[in-house]
């Protein structure tokens, strides 16, 4: 990306795990550390962005500049990601956030069974909101009305946020990674997917990332890597900055 093409844009990005609290000790979480939503955050701000960077549990240091949210669970994803949405030029949801928490969290920690110490627990879970689905509603929602009356777009301006998500992907019996990805963006409704291959040794944590990037509107797809999480960070913002137009 060339320097200075995302002066005066904000981009949101969030970065790292949510955690889902099952009693005061514990909680249910994720591999991710941050790092390729951080790359993404440096990346934006050495291109003149101004970045807000909504952070769960992120241990590694955020970049100089960013304006920094820390949230815990998703919920608490989910409230600062839409409130940071308004009025910003893109987000890029790079967050795992946790798809079920526990039903209900215990106020004391959850012991064993005093009088049968080999007894297993069942845990329930419920559903999590999908935050990129909430983006979305709120964009098409709150957007400007067209001549046309339709929600969500400047007569001849494209709506704003142009909205990222991710694709943590592994194939399987039932399909290919791009398979299982090209239904996940279809439910989604962003304007940019960024397909992680994931699995053991690979996406999370590490320093080197492969993606594809696909864009609404058309089939192709963009494969970037294995390259650094700053290199797959570049080619993101490239897909924002041609979705801005
Ligand atoms: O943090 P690192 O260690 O550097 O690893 C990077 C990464 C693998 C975590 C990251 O690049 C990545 O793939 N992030 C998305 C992980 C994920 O949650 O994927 P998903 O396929 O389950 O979700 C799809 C999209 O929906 C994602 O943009 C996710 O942020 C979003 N989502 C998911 C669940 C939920 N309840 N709400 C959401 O909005």
């Amino acid at each position: 990306g060339s320097p200075g093409d995302l002066a005066g844009r904000h981009v949101v990005v969030s970065a790292g795990g949510t955690r889902e609290p099952l009693d005061p000790v514990r909680y249910l979480g994720n591999h991710s550390s941050g790092k390729q939503g951080l790359a993404i955050a440096r990346a934006a701000l050495r291109r003149g962005a101004d970045v807000t960077l909504v952070a769960a549990n992120v241990t590694l240091e955020a970049p100089a500049g960013a304006r920094v949210v820390e949230v815990m669970t998703t919920a608490e994803l989910q409230e600062a990601v839409l409130t940071a949405a308004a009025g910003a030029d893109a987000v890029v949801m790079a967050a795992a956030p946790a798809d079920f928490r526990p039903a209900t969290v215990s106020g004391s920690k959850i012991k064993k069974d005093a009088a049968d110490p080999d007894a297993g627990l069942t845990v329930e879970l419920v559903p999590n909101p999908d935050i990129v689905r909430s983006l979305v509603a709120q964009r098409d929602t709150h957007g400007a009305p067209t001549s046309s009356g339709r929600a969500g777009e400047d007569a001849g301006r494209r709506a704003l946020p142009v909205i990222v998500s991710f694709a943590a992907e592994t194939g399987d019996a039932q399909g290919s990674v791009l398979e299982h990805a090209r239904a996940k963006f279809a439910r989604k409704g962003s304007d940019v997917q960024v397909v992680n291959e994931v699995g053991i040794g690979k996406a999370f944590g590490q320093d080197e990332n492969t993606v594809h990037l696909m864009r609404r509107g058309t089939d192709e797809v963009l494969s970037v890597g294995p390259a650094s999480k700053d290199v797959v960070a570049d080619a993101v913002l490239d897909a924002v900055v041609d979705a801005l137009g």
